[in-house]
């Protein structure tokens, strides 16, 4: 089974994703990290940003891997890596490269294929898989994004104000809906929640319940 969640930036994806794929004894996929890495590749290749044909070309000649809850680029971990500002202002130039996306969607299916998987990301029930049989659109307020967001800096030692952190976020979801290729998008059989106000584990909760619908609506006749 594949469930899908997509949303925008900072309304806890990953953070239920992971606790979600435990629960569920899935695997988890962050796409988001797939682009965080390939714009990481592009930067220790020195490409140049305003050439995109470089890093699609450097694309397919990276190794990429995601396991245990880490992430590799050419065997070496860049978990931690892939997290710093200086990462995150770059990362777009992997996500509106379209052949960098094309050729990361052909990843995500081919780790998926098979399995049970939980996948995060912005075009997860769109493009990368739609016919999965579970998607989640995951929203909240952009000020309640952003104060989350501040405190994860925060715990990994970045001092930020609020307010730049919001005005980043807003960048961000403009930069996110207005991608031509895999824009962000709330698939049309996808169930919206909205996070604002409710702790993880309630999110987890009412995310698992909808799984669980899905479920029992696959096959009807087993409950008869
Ligand atoms: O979720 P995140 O912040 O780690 O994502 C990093 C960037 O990658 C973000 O700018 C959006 C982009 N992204 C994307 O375009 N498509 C995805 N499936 C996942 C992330």
């Amino acid at each position: 089974m594949i469930i899908t969640i997509d949303g925008p930036a900072g309304a806890g994806k990953s953070t239920i994703a992971r606790l979600l794929a435990g629960r569920l004894g899935f695997r988890f996929l962050d796409t988001g990290a797939m682009y965080r890495a390939m714009a990481l590749a592009g930067v220790r290749h020195g490409v140049a940003w305003d050439r995109p044909e470089q890093l699609a070309e450097l694309a397919p000649r990276t190794s990429l891997a995601l396991a245990h809850d880490r992430v590799y680029l050419d065997g070496e971990d860049v978990t931690e890596a892939i997290r710093s500002s200086a990462v995150t202002a770059v990362t777009r130039y992997a996500a509106d490269n379209p052949q960098v996306r094309e050729y990361l969607v052909r990843l995500q299916r081919a780790m998926a294929a098979g399995g049970d998987v939980v996948t995060e990301g912005r075009d997860q029930g769109t493009v990368a898989f739609p016919d999965a049989q579970c998607k989640i659109y995951l929203t909240a307020g952009a000020e309640e994004r952003s104060r989350r967001r501040l405190a994860d800096l925060q715990s990994q030692g970045e001092t930020r104000l609020i307010e730049e952190v919001l005005a980043d976020i807003n960048r961000r979801d403009q930069q996110d809906a207005s991608r031509p290729v895999g824009p962000l998008r709330r698939a049309p059989d996808a169930t919206e929640v909205s996070t604002d106000g409710l702790s993880v584990d309630e999110v987890v909760q009412r995310v698992q319940e909808i799984v669980e619908q899905r479920r029992g609506a696959r096959h009807p006749s087993d409950r008869l």
